[in-house]
């Protein structure tokens, strides 16, 4: 997934393309590059890395012209490297690309029977040179940009700019998201409305297999057909001050600390003030008539809904089926008018669980989503798409929109709960209260940070991890082990904790840390057996439990984490903020980027 924009102003655009593709940042940052068109030349600058280095290279390399495209990157094919990076040009033509032309080995098979030859790995270099090829044989840019967007299979968002001019971009989108921006007689284009944000509140989201034309003053969008199509134009409420890190030292610290807010925003967002009752926003969604549930993510916020499966089971018995996006979509499991298919994505761009989304239309009785940004393609394929008013998440690796998804996931059990008659007033008004106070306890579980970072300090010296949970707990296992390792690159693994007798038990040796999540719940006794199994074989256990958990259990442990009591069902989601601070601490004591880790993007928009 890569981050694409466009402009055509008033003004310079490199410093708009890179102001906008700081914004974008988050879908990929091994490389950047802008292009312009300056006198009616079309001019280019690259550079490998982050974004800062291409800031760099523009301050001593200027790039002048008020027309431009600009481009951040996530590799798919071919090595991050200069040649490598976007925008890709051949002769008069530039263009920027997010996702993933399928079919471009063919392509460049056709291109090298004209003699046409290659200078990078990518697949968004034969979209250039496809262009140029059609330009010489006569098509103007724009029919020239057309017909190369037919040949293309696969998934993209593309933007092209010619030389010679300075008041045309031709845009397209199939598979990947694209919106366009109306300025005072500016245009602009970019992969989501937030990058668009400081330029413009007026959006256009081109649809699948529309090709748009831009100039300062006027935008002619198409469908796949040729035909003229009309798109809503919107004003979007977009948080635009851009996020920054206020006294932290990473986003990712500031959004864990953010926590007991965002997730009191949630809350109240769907229980007013008061009442017991889950209100939910323009939707007639009634759990009574519904059958089953299924629901589709990918990473963290599949470890959301692997964690609602049991609160819908518990509290609604209702029951449920979970699956990761990419495996969802191909195993075409049936799909009947009287489930409801549930859907969670914090960027709601995630291409797997899009396409998963796409694969239930017309067949789900509805089609929910619960999201971070409800402006985002899954929402607005949704027949109803919940907020989790997170606000921006920054940090590649997800955190307070995931305690955000699990609140709202869990009033959502009780909605069904509520609709089916599963849970006496009583109970349902205890569940309330305990949501209710769920920010202060999160507070006080955040005050444990000391603690927390000794504990981390151990194990940044580990080579693998494990974390270990039962019943509601066994998701966050699964989540403690995602985090972990996606910021700090060290192993680790989630296990259900009465898993480890039958195989993984066999790792267990003085090297290795074990992380148990267990508050003193109905299992608790069954998590301390298996800890002692662990032990008993001198694995080092960093015991996460509340007072009496610890006052029972913590002979011989290697570390303890004192989590505040909570009621059983919320434990996930307090015990989400230990999990996340060991692995933030883990990072930073082994210095890698905690913000944007390597290899990794904010928003996976591409198989
Ligand atoms: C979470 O820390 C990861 N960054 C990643 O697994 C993420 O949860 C996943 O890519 C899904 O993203 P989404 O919620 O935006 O769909």
């Amino acid at each position: 997934m890569c981050g694409i924009v466009g402009v055509l102003g008033q003004h310079e655009a490199a410093p708009i393309l890179v102001e906008a593709l700081k914004r974008l940042e988050y879908r990929g940052y091994d490389s950047a590059g802008i292009a312009t068109v300056n006198s009616g030349a079309l001019g280019r600058r690259r550079a490998v890395g982050k974004l800062v280095n291409l800031s760099d290279l523009l301050v001593h390399d200027p790039l002048p012209g008020k027309s431009g495209i600009g481009h951040t990157r996530w590799a798919t094919h071919g090595a991050p490297s200069v040649n490598n990076a976007h925008p890709h040009k051949a002769g008069p033509v530039a263009v920027v690309h997010n996702g993933i032309v399928e079919n471009y080995r063919e392509l460049r098979a056709e291109l090298a029977e004209h003699g046409i030859g290659f200078e990078t790995e990518t697949d968004t270099e034969t979209v250039a040179l496809m262009t140029e090829h059609f330009l010489k044989s006569g098509l103007s840019p724009i029919e020239a940009a057309f017909k190369t967007i037919d040949r293309l299979q696969g998934a993209f968002a593309l933007a092209f700019l010619f030389d010679g001019q300075d008041d045309l971009i031709v845009a397209a989108r199939k598979g990947s998201p694209l919106a366009i921006g109306h300025g005072d007689s500016e245009m602009f284009v970019g992969s989501d409305a937030i990058a668009l944000a400081p330029l413009t509140n007026k959006i256009t989201y081109l649809e699948e297999g529309d090709r748009a034309v831009l100039t300062r003053t006027s935008l002619e969008i198409r469908n796949e057909a040729g035909e003229l199509a009309n798109r809503e134009m919107r004003k979007i409420k977009l948080d635009h001050a851009r996020a920054d890190k206020g006294e932290h030292k990473h986003f990712m610290a500031k959004e864990i600390a953010e926590q007991p807010i965002v997730v009191a925003e949630a809350i109240r967002s769907y229980m007013p003030t008061g009442a017991d009752q889950v209100v939910l926003p323009d939707t007639d969604l009634d759990f009574s008539k519904l059958d089953r549930l299924t629901m589709v993510a990918c990473g963290t916020a599949f470890y959301a809904c692997l964690t609602a499966k049991y609160w819908f089971e518990q509290l609604a018995k209702m029951p449920v089926e979970v699956d990761i996006a990419s495996e969802f979509r191909y195993r075409e499991p049936p799909i009947t008018d009287r489930t409801l298919a549930l859907f969670v994505s914090q960027s709601g761009e995630t291409a797997d669980t899009l396409a998963a989304l796409r694969y239930c239309e017309g067949k789900a009785d509805k089609i929910v989503s619960v999201v971070n940004v409800p402006e985002s393609s899954i929402a607005r394929e949704s027949d109803v798409a919940l907020p989790i008013h997170a606000g921006v998440e920054i940090g590649v690796a997800s955190t307070k929109a995931f305690t955000c998804q699990l609140s709202v996931l869990l009033m959502l059990a009780l909605k069904a709960a509520a609709d089916r008659g599963t849970l006496s007033d009583e109970e349902l008004a205890d569940h309330a209260a305990a949501l209710r106070g769920l920010p202060s306890v999160l507070n006080t579980a955040l005050d444990q940070n000391r603690a927390i970072r000794k504990s981390a300090q151990r194990l940044s010296e580990a080579r693998d991890v494990l974390f270990l949970g039962r019943g509601l707990m066994y998701p966050l296992a699964m989540e403690g082990a995602l985090k972990l390792k996606e910021i700090s690159y060290i192993h680790a693994e989630g296990y259900a904790s009465g898993e480890l007798k039958h195989g993984p038990i066999a790792l267990i040796d003085k090297h290795m840390p074990v992380v148990v999540m267990a508050p003193r719940d109905a299992v608790f006794d069954k998590t301390v057996s298996n800890m002692q199994e662990v032990m008993a074989r001198k694995g080092k256990v960093i015991l996460v439990s509340d007072d009496d958990g610890i006052a029972e259990a913590e002979d011989g442990v290697w570390s303890t984490i004192r989590m505040p009591h909570i009621h059983p069902s919320l434990a996930p989601i307090l015990y989400s903020v230990p999990a996340q601070l060991l692995a933030y601490h883990t990072a930073v004591a082994k210095g890698t980027d905690v913000d944007q880790p390597r290899n990794l993007a904010k928003s996976v928009t591409v198989e």
